[in-house]
C-alpha cells in the first residue's frame, strides 16, 4: 500500500463537533472531547478525521457562518488545544481534516460589517451587491437553498446582497483576487498548523454567473421538495470559473506534503469528476455522494457505481460517502438490516470511504418535537437536520455518556441499547461489524486498492470481485432486498466466507453458486 497516498487507503471518519464529546458539561461537544476519544477511533481503525467547522461563529447554522477564519470558538476550545488535537491524532497515526467554508462568511466577520458600512466601503467588493431591479425587487429569481429569495435588502445602502444560504452567510465574491488571497492565507494558516487536508464547503458554489442571469424553472420539481429545486441553479452555480480556483487551491495543498483537498459537490456523476481536474490538478476527492442521494436500490447502484467507474479521469481516485450532518441517517433512511449491507458495500468498494459518526453503531434519526428544533433549515423550510446531529451514544449512563449537562439536542430514542459500550463486545453489532470491516479493508490490499470489476447479477443482488496486484481475489456479494437470491459464480472457481452480515456464516466454503439469504451481504477469499 506504500504505492499509495494515505488518503487513498484509509477511511475517513467524519465528526460532528457539537455532538462528538463534551469534556466540560456545558451539553455541547468539545475538541478536549474528541480528544479523549481518539483511543476509540484509532481501535474502530479510523485513519483521518473530518471536523465540521470549529472556528469563532455566531452559530446561525451551527458553525457555517464564520466570523473568523484562523482561531477557535470558545465552546470548542482553545488554538492550543487544536494544536494539542493534531499532535494526539498523530501520535495515533490519525489524521485531521478541517472544514473550510470559503463560499459565504457570517455576517458577523469583521469584513461584512466593514462591507455594509458603505457603498465606498474598501471591503464593498468582497461580497456580491447589486441594485434592484427595476420594479425595486431582486435583482433576479435566483433562490435560497435554505428558503425564499437569495437576495436580502440592505436599507444603509440601498443594495441588495446575495446569500445562497442564510442572510446570516453572505456570500464572498470569489472574482476578487483578494478575497481569493484572504481565504488562501487561511487555508495555509492551518496547513501550517499540521492539519492534513480540508474538506471544502459548498465548492461548487464559489462561482456565479458574470451576467447574473435568471435560473431556469424546473420542470421536474414535485411539490413538497425544498423550494430551492423549483429552479434549476444553472446560473448561481458549477460555473466555468470554478475550474482555476480549484486549481488554485490544490497548488496550494501540493506547497505542503501528504495534505488532501476534498470538495462537498452534489452533481450528477458526470459534472462532478470534473472537478478531479484535467491532469491531476483539481480536488483529491470531490465527494461521490450517490450512495444518499440515489433509491436504495440494486439496480440503480450498480449502475451507478459502473458509470463513476467509467468516467473517473485517469488517475483519479474514487471515493464513496454514506452519511452526513445534511441527510437523514443511513439506518433510518433503508432500515437496520440494509445499515448493515451498506456497511459492507461502504467498505468493499474501490475508493475511500467517508462514514458519518454514529453510523457505525447504527444510530438512527432521532424525533425532535418542533419547539426542539435547533436547524435553520428544519426553522425555514420543515426539512429539519437535527435528527441526524444528535449526541453520540457512547453508553447507557446519564445523557448517552456524551455529557453531564443536558445536551444541546436530545439524545438518540433508545441510546440505552445502541451505544458504543454495549457494542463493543457483542459479536453481531452494528459496532462489530464495522470494526472487521475495516480491519480486513486495511489488511488486504485486494480490498483497498485492488481492482474493481462487476460481476452480472440480476434482481436485488449487487456483486463484484476485488483483486490485488498479486492476485489475492474477493468477491463481494450484497443483496439489497428481504428476499433469497442465488448468484451463479460461474468461472470464478471455489472460496471461503471471510466476512458476513450473519456471523455465522463465516468460514462457510463457497462453490458454484452463492446463497444469499434476505439482508445479506458477504466477503470471499476466492481461492
Ligand atoms: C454545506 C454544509 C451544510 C451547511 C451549508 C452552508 O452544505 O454541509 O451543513 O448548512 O453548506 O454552509
Amino acid at each position: 500500500m506504500r504505492s499509495h497516498e494515505w488518503w487513498q487507503h484509509g477511511i475517513i471518519y467524519q465528526i460532528y463537533p457539537r455532538s462528538f464529546a463534551d469534556s466540560n458539561a456545558d451539553g455541547v461537544g468539545d475538541l478536549r472531547g474528541i480528544l479523549g476519544k481518539l483511543d476509540y477511533l484509532s481501535w474502530l481503525g479510523t485513519d483521518a478525521i473530518w471536523i465540521s467547522p470549529i472556528y469563532p461563529s455566531p452559530m446561525a447554522d451551527f458553525g457555517y457562518d464564520v466570523s473568523n477564519y484562523t482561531d477557535i470558538h470558545p465552546v470548542f476550545g482553545t488554538l492550543d488545544e487544536m494544536r494539542e488535537l493534531i499532535a494526539a491524532a498523530h501520535a495515533r497515526d490519525i489524521k485531521v481534516i478541517l472544514d473550510f467554508v470559503p463560499n459565504h462568511t457570517s455576517s458577523e466577520h469583521p469584513w461584512f460589517k466593514e462591507a455594509r458600512r458603505s457603498r465606498n466601503s474598501e471591503k464593498r467588493d468582497y461580497y456580491l451587491w447589486h441594485d434592484p431591479a427595476p420594479n425595486g425587487g431582486p435583482p433576479n429569481n435566483w433562490l435560497s437553498v435554505f428558503g425564499g429569495s437569495a437576495w436580502e435588502w440592505d436599507e444603509e445602502t440601498g443594495q441588495y446582497y446575495y446569500h445562497a444560504f442564510l442572510k446570516e452567510q453572505p456570500d464572498l465574491n470569489w472574482r476578487n483576487p483578494r478575497v481569493r488571497q484572504q481565504m488562501y492565507a487561511a487555508m495555509r494558516f492551518w496547513l501550517e498548523q499540521g492539519v492534513d487536508g480540508f474538506r471544502v464547503d459548498v465548492l461548487w458554489h464559489l462561482i456565479k454567473d458574470a451576467e447574473w442571469r435568471d435560473n431556469p424553472p424546473n420542470p421536474d420539481y414535485v411539490p413538497g421538495q425544498a423550494p430551492y429545486n423549483q429552479l434549476i441553479p444553472a446560473y448561481s452555480t458549477d460555473q466555468p470559473e470554478i475550474y482555476p480556483i480549484v486549481k488554485e487551491m490544490r497548488s496550494l495543498m501540493n506547497e505542503f506534503d501528504e495534505r488532501v483537498l476534498i470538495g462537498e459537490i452534489y452533481l450528477p456523476i458526470r459534472r462532478l469528476v470534473s472537478y478531479y481536474g484535467t491532469a491531476g490538478d483539481g480536488a483529491h476527492l470531490p465527494f461521490n455522494f450517490q450512495l444518499i442521494t440515489l433509491p436504495w436500490n440494486a439496480r440503480q447502484i450498480a449502475a451507478a457505481i459502473g458509470e463513476y467507474e467509467g468516467v473517473l479521469p485517469p488517475n483519479a481516485w474514487p471515493n464513496w460517502v454514506l452519511g452526513n450532518h445534511d441527510q437523514p441517517r443511513v439506518a433510518s433512511r433503508i432500515g437496520l438490516p440494509q445499515a448493515r449491507v451498506a456497511a459492507v458495500l461502504l467498505l468493499t468498494l474501490r475508493g475511500t470511504p467517508t462514514l458519518y459518526y454514529g453510523d457505525e453503531i447504527g444510530m438512527r434519526d432521532s424525533v425532535i418535537f418542533p419547539e426542539a428544533i435547533r436547524d435553520p433549515q428544519g426553522k425555514n423550510i420543515g426539512i429539519s437536520r437535527d435528527p441526524a446531529r444528535t449526541p453520540m451514544q457512547w453508553s447507557s449512563a446519564t445523557n448517552a455518556g456524551f455529557s453531564t449537562a443536558e445536551p444541546w439536542l436530545p439524545l438518540g430514542h433508545g441510546y440505552e441499547h445502541c451505544n458504543v459500550e454495549g457494542q463493543t463486545q457483542a459479536k453481531d453489532s452494528m459496532l462489530t461489524l464495522y470494526r472487521r470491516l475495516i480491519e480486513l479493508r486495511r489488511k488486504e490490499p485486494a480490498l483497498c486498492i485492488g481492482s474493481y470489476r462487476p460481476l452480472v447479477s440480476g434482481g436485488d443482488v449487487i456483486a463484484f470481485v476485488r483483486e490485488a496486484d498479486t492476485g489475492n481475489r474477493f468477491l463481494v456479494a450484497l443483496n439489497l432486498g428481504p428476499r433469497p437470491a442465488l448468484l451463479p459464480l460461474d468461472t470464478l472457481g471455489t472460496g471461503q466466507v471471510v466476512l458476513a452480515t450473519e456471523s455465522r456464516r463465516e468460514s462457510e466454503r463457497v462453490s458454484g453458486r452463492l446463497v444469499l439469504t434476505g439482508d445479506d451481504a458477504v466477503v470471499v477469499r476466492l481461492d
